[in-house]
């Protein structure tokens, strides 16, 4: 019962996304179906977000500006699904069943929960110190996610493989005893996400690091953000090698390539770092402007992104029921 054509991938709705993310993953992804016949179906994990967001207001604002980014991005939920994982009760029912069939010692494998408990360890606490079932049985989540539409591919960062593999293998352990009902996901890797991004100190981009650009901060906040990177002191009128700079890494992603050429010249030249940042400043602002356009609309009159969300659940659910009505037949709790 495999459908080739889907292609599904969730986000965890922690915040406004940062440049980091749309480079590394939104961009990819939505590119991604925009050029092949695959159907995109993007959910926001907001089960998964709710393993260490415990506040309602946030998790409702997180929500809304994980949506809101996907839409400014440019997904169009004509052509693409977009939808939220609360709204789909079919996961969380599915959830349970596979539960039974993930083993524990996999779920001990898992990393995010692994680098917890390795953490309490280390520093001398309680080994479940601060560990939900959540976290414990996030694997297990992830397949439900994956495993309730047949889905055949799965866009996701190195980071996710993991969890892909852990798909698999419940999905393998459940059609060995039922036939061949689920159908066994392969992750996509993209390139993209092989070039990250790097942050303002030049380290990965990453929240964890507070090296981040958010995507859709005002104007000036992107200027004076951008004019934080990290220089050294050369004199303005010292030449420059542009593969060693920072600012020129960055400005890559989003320049042209006659863009890089002249900037790279200008290098050579001697540039003053000031007048670097402004380059950068000018192609960033050039991609993100139209964007956060359409961000700040979207933000400003929510029940657009809710009635987007309410439609895309109104598209997926009659699947879901039609596959677990499969499962739970095959499991033997209906007929
Ligand atoms: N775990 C993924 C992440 O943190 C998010 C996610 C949840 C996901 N469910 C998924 C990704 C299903 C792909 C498919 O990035």
């Amino acid at each position: 019962m495999s459908n080739e054509k889907i292609c599904l991938t969730g986000v965890k709705p922690t915040g406004m996304p940062h440049l980091g993310n749309f480079i590394g993953a939104i961009k990819p992804a939505i590119e991604n179906v925009k050029n092949s016949d695959m159907e995109g179906y993007f959910f926001i994990a907001d089960y998964h977000s709710l393993i260490t967001v415990h506040d309602g207001e946030q998790l409702r604002n997180d929500i809304y500006e994980v949506a809101a980014t996907w839409l400014a991005a440019g997904l169009d939920p004509e052509k693409a699904v977009l939808y939220k994982q609360s709204d789909i009760p079919e996961i969380t029912e599915l959830n349970w069943i596979i539960s039974c069939f993930a083993s524990k010692g996999l779920m001990n494998r898992a990393h995010a929960y692994k680098a917890k408990k390795d953490k309490n360890a280390e520093e001398k606490r309680d080994e479940d110190y601060g560990i939900n079932m959540g976290l414990f049985s996030y694997p297990v989540l992830m397949a439900a996610d994956i495993l309730f539409m047949n889905t055949k591919y799965v866009p996701v960062g190195e980071d996710q493989l993991q969890h892909i593999e852990i798909a698999r293998d419940i999905a393998s352990s459940f059609n060995h005893k039922y036939g061949d009902i689920l159908t066994l996901p392969e992750a996509i890797v993209s390139k993209e996400e092989n070039k990250l991004l790097p942050g303002l100190d030049g380290r990965k981009m990453s929240k964890s690091y507070n090296n981040h650009i958010p995507c859709f901060i005002p104007e000036k906040k992107l200027k004076k953000m951008i004019n934080k990177i990290t220089t050294d002191s050369t004199p303005p009128e010292a030449p420059k090698n542009p593969d060693d700079s920072l600012i020129f890494d960055i400005y890559k992603f989003f320049a042209t390539r006659e863009e890089q050429d002249a900037l790279a010249k200008r290098y050579q030249e001697g540039i003053g770092w000031g007048y670097a940042k402004l380059e950068l400043f000018e192609v960033v602002n050039r991609e993100l402007k139209p964007m956060r356009e359409k961000y700040d609309a979207l933000m400003a009159d929510k029940s657009q992104i809710d009635k987007i969300l309410a439609d895309g659940a109104a598209k997926i659910r009659p699947i879901a029921q039609e596959n677990l009505r499969r499962i739970k037949k095959a499991i033997g709790v209906s007929n």
